[in-house]
């Protein structure tokens, strides 16, 4: 994973066609019981997460899955929110802080304020020399190599990868996952580099549409659940590289504000994959389509089945168990992102006013 171009256009789209393999790469290690970090997941009440950008979304998609499988509550901010908000922590608590070059001055302040008040820190980097792997008691690395875009990518499904096998862990550690349904849960996160890579198949029809959501203003993301934080993902990145404003909403919330925003001219990305929560996110859409709005639809087969709503497009995954979805259904909203500010003659790999670490406050 050299950082080159190779024969891609863009360091950003080589780095989204490499995830397949950077994520089946992090998984490896991170599956493996004999070299998980050896932590007292048992004796803990709370978990915190902190972390910036791209990694805040990671540890967000993080809390639905430790909580679900470790029955571990999280509780988790921005960390320049986390590290002057005095929070109290619980005695001899865990934090986890995720991040890719290591190096993010709030998310190291974070780390210090944790460890300060004795809790035992891991980092999740992606930079094994970084300062946060250093001054943190343990490290799970994530093996996505160089990234050079400044829009992260490939160290974002890293890390996700890497906190799903550590959610696995500490439900597996507490009892509430039992070994059998541990190597089956392992399994499915393994397929998921093939998923990625089918999704990349995508491509042809994301880059149609993305000569119409160019025209747009302002695009609007949901998600339920899991795919909350996919969606605000997906919002981050096409107003990082395109300057569309975009706004990542719990499909739930559409009422309590967004909903005023929707007409002809806003399109609306849903992300949506065929889950217990399908239902109630395809009724808020229908709300939508009754305002005329425009709806990209990021879903699976069944999802595409059971919708029956009018779309601008509806991109269809394969299917895969709900619960590792954030992770393949990442690929269509980064294309979606990439695709609309290549259009518009962006340049995506350094975008304006970015950088692609922030070591200064
Ligand atoms: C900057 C980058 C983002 C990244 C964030 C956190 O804003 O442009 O891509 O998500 O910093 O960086 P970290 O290195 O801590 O993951």
């Amino acid at each position: 994973f050299a950082a080159e171009k190779g024969n891609h256009r863009h360091y950003m789209i080589k780095e989204i066609y490499e995830q397949p393999e950077v994520v089946a790469r992090t998984l490896a290690p991170h599956l493996d019981i004999e070299q998980a970090p050896a932590l007292d997941w048992k004796a803990q009440q709370r978990l915190t997460i902190t972390a910036c950008g791209t990694a805040f979304y990671a540890g967000l998609v993080a809390k639905y899955w430790f909580e679900r499988l470790g029955r571990l509550p999280v509780e988790i901010d921005v960390a320049s929110e986390f590290r002057y908000r005095e929070a109290p922590l619980p005695e001899k608590g865990l934090m986890i802080v995720v991040s890719q070059s290591g190096e993010t001055a709030d998310t190291l302040a974070g780390l210090r304020y944790a460890k300060a008040h004795g809790q035992t820190v891991l980092a999740v980097v992606n930079v094994p020399t970084s300062s946060m792997a250093r001054e943190a008691d343990l490290v799970a690395q994530t093996h996505a190599g160089p990234e050079i875009g400044v829009a992260s990518t490939k160290a974002f499904t890293c890390q996700l990868a890497t906190l799903f096998a550590l959610a696995l862990q500490a439900g597996r550690a507490r009892g509430h996952v039992s070994a059998q349904e541990a190597q089956a849960l392992a399994e499915t996160v393994q397929r998921v580099p093939g998923l990625m890579h089918e999704a990349m198949a995508l491509e042809p029809q994301i880059e149609a549409l993305a000569r119409d959501l160019a025209k747009a203003r302002d695009v609007l993301y949901f998600g339920r659940g899991a795919a909350f934080p996919i969606a605000m993902e997906g919002a981050l990145k096409l107003k990082e590289i395109s300057y569309i404003h975009a706004e990542g909403y719990a499909a739930g919330e559409l009422k309590h504000g967004p909903i005023a925003l929707i007409d002809e001219t806003t399109p609306v990305v849903v992300v949506a994959p065929y889950d217990h929560l399908f239902e109630k996110t395809i009724s808020n859409m229908q709300e939508v389509a009754a305002r005329g709005g425009r709806i990209v639809l990021i879903t699976d087969e069944e999802g595409a089945a059971h919708a029956h709503i009018d779309t601008l497009a509806t991109l269809v995954l394969p299917k895969m168990d709900p619960l590792v979805a954030p992770i393949a259904y990442a690929v269509p909203v980064q294309l979606i992102a990439y695709h609309t500010a290549v259009f518009m003659g962006k340049d995506v790999d350094q975008p304006r006013n970015l950088a692609k670490s922030v070591t200064v406050e």
